[in-house]
């Protein structure tokens, strides 16, 4: 049993919305065929992005995009894809499957799809292969209003205003994809490059530098050490990847023994965290610098038959508990992680949706982004408990997982994972601080560990009407079913 008190006046910090954010690289069918189809597709669109798409991402409630890479990023060159689509140059897609990029999804198109999805957008600057002056002239065409080259040049291709630019990335990995880059380098090209990421109107620029990859704590040091005051944010990349990069394992055909390794896995993203968190804490003891884990998620072998250069993946009930396990992880650091952004959108690594020619369907991961979105913008309330063990073989972990936060109209809602797939847990928990007149719930959970969803059946795993909770004498009862992902309102 997983006894626990839930204090409802004590605040421990604000879940920012964007822990909830996405990523959408020019990947495989991530942007093409998946997000943008062309105006002229018999799929139904909106000056080319599919409005099925459209649609699921507003339901879902997103609240930031990155874009448009990745490693695609360090060899993109913004100009190629603004101006009249026959106009614009192709590029080889090196990175990934060596395909032709037409340009066709430029800054324009990426702008708008931001602005009918109500998500914010985050782009990432080219520092591998670009110039300061092309990332500082990148900016000044989407922000600049008044009379200049890009603002003019922006104008002349069917945009009068400048748009908001909120987040902007000074590369991508340049310590591996993006340059091969010693910390040291980089440190002092961040330093360069920013300068001339230029505010131009009334709104700040938030700027992220890149930050670590897994657990290079050199890394993070000697960037907080040599660029920490030039910085809003430092980003971290983790990806949980069962067994080796050479052979992750596959997405569908697993046993318990790379369901319990999965989890265990995605767990060490809160060592991570903590220990990235206590280098910026002896530079930036306000904790103003946040950390934005811009690229995390489930990483699998290919799917077969499919090119391996497009990093397409099946989505399981595993996926779903990742995913929630993960955003527990983020609200617990959310003084100091103020981003996530899961990778990818749409067909691409441990995406939320996935299409095949006109149809498209949601992932399991898509369901627990809907049901937590009610903790963006929440206060994180002291939740403490006591977890019982998930023991696999001689190893353990924590087998529930949960996280209550309070909105503004004073709704309460705790998330609870339940990582063993044997044995249902008793979560109760003594609740302080707040009156509750109302209990309701939803779960997502399915018969099988490897279940999920596919075109010919899409709704094999979906959320559903929770009933296994009760309040008595101010105490919460949920008897939490194995494998399982809940949220519950009190309200
Ligand atoms: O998300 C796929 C790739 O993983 C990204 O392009 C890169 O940044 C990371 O290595």
């Amino acid at each position: 049993m997983a006894k626990a008190v839930l204090n409802g006046d004590r605040i421990l910090g604000t879940i920012h919305r964007n822990i909830y954010g996405h990523f959408s690289e020019h990947l495989g069918y991530c942007i093409y065929g998946g997000i943008y189809v062309g105006p002229d597709s018999d799929i139904p669109n909106t000056n080319g992005l599919r409005n099925d798409v459209l649609e699921a991402l507003r339901n879902m409630k997103i609240p930031v995009l990155r874009w448009p890479g990745g490693c695609f990023a360090d060899e993109y060159h913004w100009k190629d894809g603004v101006g009249r689509k026959e106009n614009r140059p192709s590029m080889i897609n090196t990175h990934w499957g060596g395909v032709v990029e037409n340009n066709h999804f430029g800054t324009h198109e990426f702008m708008e799809l931001c602005e009918l999805i109500g998500a914010d957008p985050y782009i990432c600057g080219n520092v591998g292969s670009g110039t300061v002056k092309e990332m500082s002239e990148w900016v000044e065409y989407i922000t600049f209003d008044g009379e200049s080259p890009m603002a003019n040049w922006r104008k002349e291709n069917g945009r009068e205003q400048p748009w908001r630019l909120p987040y902007f990335g000074v590369g991508n990995e340049n310590w591996g994809c993006g340059g091969h880059m010693r910390a040291e380098y980089y440190a002092d090209l961040y330093r360069h490059y920013q300068t001339y990421v230029r505010r131009y109107g009334p709104h700040k620029i938030y700027k992220i530098a890149c930050g670590p990859n897994t657990d290079d704590y050199h890394w993070t040091e000697v960037l907080m050490r040599q660029a920490g005051r030039f910085m809003d944010g430092l980003s971290l990349h983790y990806y949980t990847v069962p067994g080796t990069w050479q052979n992750k394992g596959s997405s569908t055909d697993f046993t318990e023994k790379e369901w319990f390794i999965t989890l265990k896995k995605t767990l060490y993203m809160d060592e991570l965290i903590t220990k990235h968190s206590t280098i910026m804490d002896r530079y930036d003891p306000e904790q103003r610098v946040g950390l934005i884990v811009d690229e995390w998620g489930t990483w699998y072998d290919p799917l077969p038959g499919t090119n391996p250069g497009f990093l397409q993946q099946q989505n399981t009930l595993r996926d779903a508990l990742v995913a929630g396990v993960n955003f527990h992880i983020f609200h617990k650091h959310c003084r100091r992680v103020h981003m996530a952004n899961l990778a990818q959108l749409v067909n691409v690594l441990q995406a939320v949706i996935l299409t095949n020619g006109p149809e498209m369907i949601l992932t399991p991961t898509y369901h627990v982004f809907k049901m937590f979105s009610v903790h963006q913008d929440s206060e994180l309330l002291d939740l403490t408990f006591n977890s019982p063990e998930y023991i696999y073989e001689g190893e353990s972990i924590p087998a529930v997982s949960a996280s209550a936060s309070k909105n503004a109209d004073g709704e309460v809602y705790i998330s609870l994972c339940n990582l063993d797939p044997n044995n249902d847990h008793e979560f109760t928990c003594e609740l302080r601080g707040i009156s509750v007149e109302k209990l309701s719930g939803e779960i997502l959970t399915s018969s099988k560990i490897t279940d999920h969803n596919d075109f010919d059946k899409p709704d094999v795993v979906k959320p559903e009407a929770f009933d296994r909770a009760s309040i008595t004498d101010g105490i919460l009862q949920v008897s939490l079913p194995a494998k399982s992902v809940v949220v519950i309102k009190l309200s």
